[in-house]
């Protein structure tokens, strides 16, 4: 290129994680506007650049490689994952759409590249605008992009598309998710109901303790835990699936509500009474509380935290002591309480964080909460992670730490209780069947759940048999296979309407 070098000028704000998908479709359509209309070196031209750089290697980052943007069938997709959609992306998702398609591409890949700079951004934008003259866009922009760092997507080869049979996803209206419309069981609708009485009773307490400097009274909050343990007691799985609710826009919320789910029935398998069993809950509730004391601009900031920001993070565990000790309740009541929202990132070989000098093993509780912070975390949206990793890549991860980190034996019977492919979760079988699992029983081979199979209706959804994946044919091997494993947001399902 023959202008004179670009200066690398400071941004005016580093993307926000839950924007990241979103500030690389803006870019993409903001770029090639910006391109023809300022010089290289004009200001806020060198700020989308540098934004965009800064949003693509963030992305690498979260992604561990090789990030693709595309439409297909009218949905936005970020690799393999579709992205949650906010009123404002909806708005971008339509322009990039059109974008997109008066190229004839369905979309870029970027592939990682260590010190992407201005100029090269600036030479691919170029190309971008030249492709709109040429009669095959597409392909010369294929010719043209020379560096591998960005390629179009020139074919619409995306699995997402067997979902549903071949010949039902050609059927398919682009974009129009089909709705589920059968009523759920009484059974299910009283443990629904429980589940969002949790999340607006912690949440009020969330903004009591942002708003008052007095004691919160937290009485409500330990009556929706109690029911929610009178609902686990009934039926484990209901309560299960509960926990696959996922709220994007209310992350700590809904985490906080899951990771009392998941303790609590944790706790049932391991043998606690009732009322061990809420106090569980409660410590799960609470584990994040201390939370509410760090900047949220610090808690929703993507990729790594600078050494002094992670100190600032390594905070919130003592701060949730704190914050437990200030609420209107016996002492002897809140000591039980506040050991899991200490011990929650204190490993079991004492790595982790608050740094103690002691020795004593890391109370059960603490263990239970650790296991059921990251199992959440990990498969939920956050916002230095958009696209949350699916449960069996999940439990993968933790097994890794097992035994170091973690508790082998609590991970264990964990892994037992949600399974390899938990309640809630889509699968795709090699019959070109859909179905969502129900269960895993007890000693399933191989870990192998129950699941229903999704039927298609028209434009509704219907649930169909029961099916068992450890099944096996006359050869002695398992009936189906699992093709792919999808969380079932993905597809805008909720598991309990479906399940209960
Ligand atoms: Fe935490
Ligand atoms: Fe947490």
């Amino acid at each position: 290129m023959s202008q004179a070098p670009l200066a690398k000028p400071k941004p005016k704000s580093q993307p926000q994680g839950t924007d990241l998908p979103e500030l690389l479709a803006q870019s993409i359509l903001r770029l090639p506007q910006l391109v023809r209309i300022h010089q290289p070196n004009n200001k806020i031209f060198k700020e989308n650049l540098i934004l965009f750089i800064d949003t693509l290697n963030a992305l690498w980052n979260i992604q561990n490689g090789q990030i693709d943007i595309r439409l297909h069938r009218g949905r936005l997709y970020i690799n393999k994952e579709r992205i949650a959609f906010s009123p404002a992306l909806l708005v971008t998702s339509t322009k990039l759409m059109e974008f997109f398609e008066s190229r004839r591409i369905f979309g870029f890949g970027f592939r990682p590249k260590e010190d992407l700079d201005a100029e090269e951004v600036v030479e691919f934008i170029q190309i971008v605008n030249a492709s709109q003259n040429h009669e095959k866009p597409g392909v010369f922009l294929s010719e043209a992009l020379k560096d591998d760092w960005v390629k179009p997507i020139l074919d619409d080869d995306f699995k997402i598309a067997y979902l549903f049979t071949d010949e039902m996803a050609s059927e398919g209206a682009p974009g129009r998710p089909l709705v589920w419309n059968s009523t759920p069981s009484e059974e299910g609708g009283k443990a629904r109901r429980a589940y969002s009485r949790a999340m607006s009773e912690f949440s009020k307490l969330n903004d009591s303790i942002n708003s008052a400097k007095g004691l919160v009274n937290f009485s409500k909050s330990r009556r929706v835990v109690q029911d929610l343990a009178e609902s686990l007691f009934q039926n484990e799985n209901i309560l299960l699936s509960l926990s696959t609710i996922r709220d994007y826009d209310d992350y700590t919320c809904s985490h906080c509500v899951n990771v009392a789910i998941l303790s609590m029935c944790l706790g049932r398998r391991l043998g606690l009474s009732k009322m061990e069993v809420a106090t569980l809950g409660l410590g799960g509730l609470f584990h994040d509380l201390g939370k509410v004391d760090i900047p949220i601009e610090l808690i929703r900031k993507p990729g790594k935290f600078t050494e002094v920001e992670y100190e600032e993070i390594k905070k919130h565990p003592l701060n949730s002591v704190c914050r437990i000790l200030s609420l209107n309740a016996d002492n002897a009541f809140k000591s039980k309480l506040f050991l899991p929202p200490f011990e929650h990132h204190i490993n079991i070989n004492h790595s982790g964080y608050p740094a103690t000098d002691l020795k004593a093993p890391v109370s059960l509780f603490g263990r239970i909460v650790a296991i059921t912070d990251l199992y959440d975390a990990l498969t939920s949206s956050r916002s230095y992670r958009p696209v949350p990793i699916s449960p069996d890549k999940a439990l993968e991860i933790m097994v890794k730490k097992s035994g170091s980190e973690i508790d082998a034996l609590l991970l264990k019977v964990f892994i037992n209780m949600v399974g390899i492919y938990p309640v809630g979760t889509l699968l795709v079988l090699n019959t070109k069947e859909v179905v969502m699992v129900a269960d895993t029983p007890p000693n399933a081979e191989a870990g192998r759940p129950r699941a229903y199979i999704l039927e298609r209706e028209e434009e509704t959804l219907k649930k169909g048999e029961l099916i068992d994946l450890a099944e096996k044919n006359a050869k002695g091997q398992f009936a189906r296979k699992v093709l792919y494993c999808f969380h079932p947001t993905e597809f805008g399902l909720v598991p309990t309407d479906i399940l209960l």
